[in-house]
């Protein structure tokens, strides 16, 4: 009986001895992605560029021989024209960290299998394959890094150009990866190939899968190539298109409306409506609605990764670097409120986006469009012990509307805009609080 009873008291002590050990190293996990997500998250802003012989007749990347727009040779006769004649990493490298960007990804290679460097495996390149003859990224990402700006690299996982990867075109597939292990086999030895080589050769800050959709974590091996990457560099930070093996998530073109519950999060979307060049798409979004919808994705705690796509020559059209060279300007004169900020109160507070500092005694108020007038603020608990616009210096006054002192319910705070200080785009406020932000939550009355 006693020999019973200490048996399964040790045998409990071991188990909570365990649990604990478990617990403690999830922390220690935990604790160390938040460590090597810390410049993602201050980032905000990258640039996303698509760049591959999809410039060259006006359709879409890769998509428009999978959908069938375009049959696959004429759509690979496109290489033919691929020159890059014009092509001035410098200058791109500029005009991204002029924009304010902390990091640029790249399409290292597209679901059409073209590499834009000089890869070793017998397939597509703009080496081997189009007359601009050289490896398109080494000279880019030294020029990304002279200037500080993290190096990205977009990879897709689908290759519909590779004999061995069974989709292709729409509705059909070249085989199911269940009948032919082996040709799958020889497909995964080829990707990861590929995969090994832009680590070896360009060392990314940042990895950027895509298509992961075309098949299941395991068959893509995504454990190993998490593991593989990290093992090669652990601070690399890779997005959440990996199936289930990425740090964070990409929605895609869409904003959220209500505020995602991720830790980390980034939205990718077009200057206008396609990610690569096109020569008769000229839907572009204004400065404004980028910087608006910029804003609105910080408040809410993402990054945008904003997309521009090069010609065939390597020139860049002049919408795509007004948008950037705008977004710059605007984001020189309000870098406090967005870079290295968290994202910011709770809707109902204040009709705009807001973000907060990393001390939490900032509180950052975006006036959509040209505001003026009466502004108000809803259940602040702080005291204010400043207002100023910021980038321009004007100092404003408030006002406590309605507060009752016996009771703990803060008042209205009316801020009023003059007319003349406001930005060309999105006004800034800097309200400066007497402690970290606090934020009445209840239902009014007592309590
Ligand atoms: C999509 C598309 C692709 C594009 C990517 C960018 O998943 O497949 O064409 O490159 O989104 O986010």
């Amino acid at each position: 009986m006693k020999v019973l009873r200490l048996k399964s008291v040790s045998f409990m002590l071991v188990f909570v001895l365990m649990v604990g050990q478990l617990f403690a190293q999830q922390k220690t996990n935990a604790d160390s992605i938040r460590q090597k997500m810390q410049w993602f998250a201050d980032a905000k802003l990258g640039i996303f560029i698509h760049w591959g012989i999809y410039a060259v007749a006006d359709v879409s990347e890769s998509w428009s021989f999978h959908n069938k727009q375009i049959s696959w040779k004429d759509y690979m006769n496109q290489s033919k024209s691929f020159t890059a004649a014009k092509y001035d990493p410098a200058d791109w490298a500029s005009l991204i960290a002029a924009s304010g960007a902390r990091y640029s990804v790249i399409t290292t290679k597209h679901h059409d299998g073209v590499a834009l460097w000089d890869t070793k495996e017998n397939h597509y390149s703009t080496v081997k394959n189009t007359p601009a003859k050289r490896d398109l990224l080494t000279p880019f990402y030294q020029e990304l890094r002279k200037r500080n700006v993290k190096a990205g690299a977009y990879f897709s996982l689908i290759d519909w150009s590779h004999p061995d990867y069974p989709g292709f075109l729409k509705d059909s597939s070249r085989y199911k990866v269940n009948d032919d292990p082996a040709r799958w086999e020889r497909f995964k030895n080829f990707y990861q190939n590929q995969l090994n080589e832009v680590t070896t050769k360009f060392k990314p800050d940042l990895y950027w899968f895509d298509g992961d959709w075309e098949h299941s974590a395991e068959e893509w091996e995504s454990q190993k190539v998490r593991e593989g990457i990290l093992k090669s560099n652990p601070s690399a930070i890779i997005n959440g298109r990996l199936m289930g093996y990425g740090d964070y998530e990409t929605p895609e073109q869409n904003v959220p409306v209500s505020r995602p519950r991720y830790d980390w999060w980034e939205l990718c979307m077009t200057t206008n409506n396609n990610w690569g060049y096109r020569k008769t798409d000229t839907a572009w979004k204004t400065p404004y609605e980028i910087i608006a919808l910029f804003a609105d994705v910080v408040s809410t705690g993402g990054n945008l990764l904003l997309d521009i796509g090069p010609r065939e020559d390597g020139s860049i059209p002049k919408e795509q670097r007004h948008i950037l060279t705008e977004l710059g300007a605007w984001n020189k004169k309000h870098e406090k409120a967005i870079f290295g900020t968290l994202g910011g109160i709770a809707p109902g507070h204040f009709y705009g986006p807001t973000t907060i500092s990393k001390d939490s005694t900032s509180l950052f108020l975006f006036l959509q469009g040209q505001t003026s007038g009466t502004i108000m603020v809803k259940g602040l608990s702080n005291q204010i012990k400043d207002i100023t616009v910021l980038g321009n210096g004007t100092k404003l006054k408030h006002k406590v509307v309605g507060k009752i002192s016996w009771s703990p319910v803060p008042g209205l705070v009316y801020i009023d805009i003059p007319k003349g200080v406001q930005d060309k785009y999105i006004t800034v406020l800097e309200l400066k609080l007497d402690k970290p932000v606090s934020l009445y939550r209840g239902k009014g009355g007592f309590d």
